[in-house]
């Protein structure tokens, strides 16, 4: 799915961002399964990440970071028509996290569904907000991705273990006076998909005695599998979405990549031919933190001074599914 924005102009009015208060270091980890803080930075960059507590699920890592988009925008809840909620972690198969967040939200009048499309999911949420609005469906949409991911992890199998974490990123879309979204590009390989999943838990292997002994309801992946796809699909949807929006590489003040491992990010950003100052890293902090990644990495950004009201962004995610998903705009601050 590829196109140019072309319609009034949308953007965020609102951002917001939660991170759990537990901090895992990688000697953490060290004590944990046989690695080490050395493995660990050199292979991906990441220093720390973020754990929900045994309390808090994914819907309550969301609550806050929508609440801080929400006055940041100065919208109440009852005024947000679409709530959409990107995780591959839900509270529960179902009633979806999104209602359960509208709710809490009072957010009475509005839509709410998950939308999964691991870590790639903001990107394509952003999309999906973006059309509601321009089609006349909707005035004001709330998007979160927000991911539990610790929940889903095999805290003995040292090659995942070491690459997440858990957080949640809001952001309100509404139509505004200038800038906003200019183009989007997203895809999916299916064929892919076993690269990396979670074989039981659906309707496929439904949770049983045996799939939980076998460890089945874990993260499983097929770690140079994922970084082939990751460095391939980072270069290759920016190029297009660059294209379709018609804007040079150049013209990217901000380039905000999916936040798996600063080893992928570095390489499509030499291929990008994107220098250091105008990329954005925060995986060091938060490892991967999948639908969050991005929100997260946007809020880390305004917070440091890097994103400014006119600065043309681009944001690249990837990830299971095998998806991925460019869009490229103009920040604003404020709706004039
Ligand atoms: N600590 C120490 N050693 C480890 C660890 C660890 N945590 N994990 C793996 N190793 C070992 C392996 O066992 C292997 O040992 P061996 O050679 O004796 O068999 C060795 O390190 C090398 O393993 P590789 O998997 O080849 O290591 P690689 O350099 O490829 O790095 C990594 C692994 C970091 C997972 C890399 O493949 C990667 O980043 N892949 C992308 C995965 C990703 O980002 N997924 C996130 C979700 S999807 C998304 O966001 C796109």
């Amino acid at each position: 799915m590829i196109g140019v924005c072309s319609g009034r102009p949308v953007s965020i009015t609102g951002l917001g961002c939660y991170a759990p208060e537990r901090v895992l270091t990688n000697d953490d980890l060290a004590q944990m399964v046989d690695t080490s803080d050395e493995w660990i930075q050199t292979r991906t960059g990441i220093r720390e990440r973020r754990i929900a507590s045994p309390e808090e699920a994914t819907s309550d890592l969301c609550f806050p970071a929508a609440k801080e988009a929400l006055a940041e925008a100065a919208v109440m809840g009852s005024e947000i028509d679409l709530v959409i909620v990107a995780t591959i972690t839900t509270d529960m198969l179902f009633p979806s996290t999104a209602a359960i967040l509208a709710s809490r939200l009072g957010a009475e009048n509005a839509a709410a569904y998950d939308l999964a499309a691991g870590c790639t999911g903001f990107v394509y949420a952003l999309t999906q907000g973006y059309g509601a609005i321009t089609a006349g469906l909707a005035r004001r949409v709330l998007v979160v991705g927000a991911d539990t991911l610790s929940r889903v992890v095999d805290w003995s199998d040292r090659a995942t273990c070491v690459l997440f974490g858990d957080g949640a990123g809001a952001v309100v879309l509404e139509e505004v006076s200038k800038g906003g979204f200019h183009a989007f590009e997203l895809g999916a390989d299916g064929a892919g998909g076993m690269e990396l999943f979670m074989p039981a838990g659906g309707s496929r292997r439904p949770a049983s005695a045996e799939t939980v002994a076998a460890g089945e309801h874990y993260v499983k992946m097929n770690g140079p599998g994922v970084y082939k796809f990751a460095t391939r699909v980072l270069v290759s949807s920016a190029e297009t979405v660059l294209e379709t929006a018609g804007r040079d590489v150049g013209d990217v003040d901000l380039y905000v990549p999916h936040q798996a491992n600063v080893r992928i990010i570095e390489h499509a950003a030499k291929r990008l031919k994107i220098e250091q100052e105008r990329v954005f890293v925060n995986v060091d902090r938060y490892g991967n933190t999948s639908s969050a990644s991005i929100p997260l990495a946007l809020g880390d950004a305004r917070a440091s001074g890097r994103l400014k009201d006119g600065a043309l962004v681009l944001m690249t995610g990837m990830g299971s599914g095998l998806t991925w998903g460019s869009s490229v705009m103009t920040w604003t601050e404020g709706r004039d």
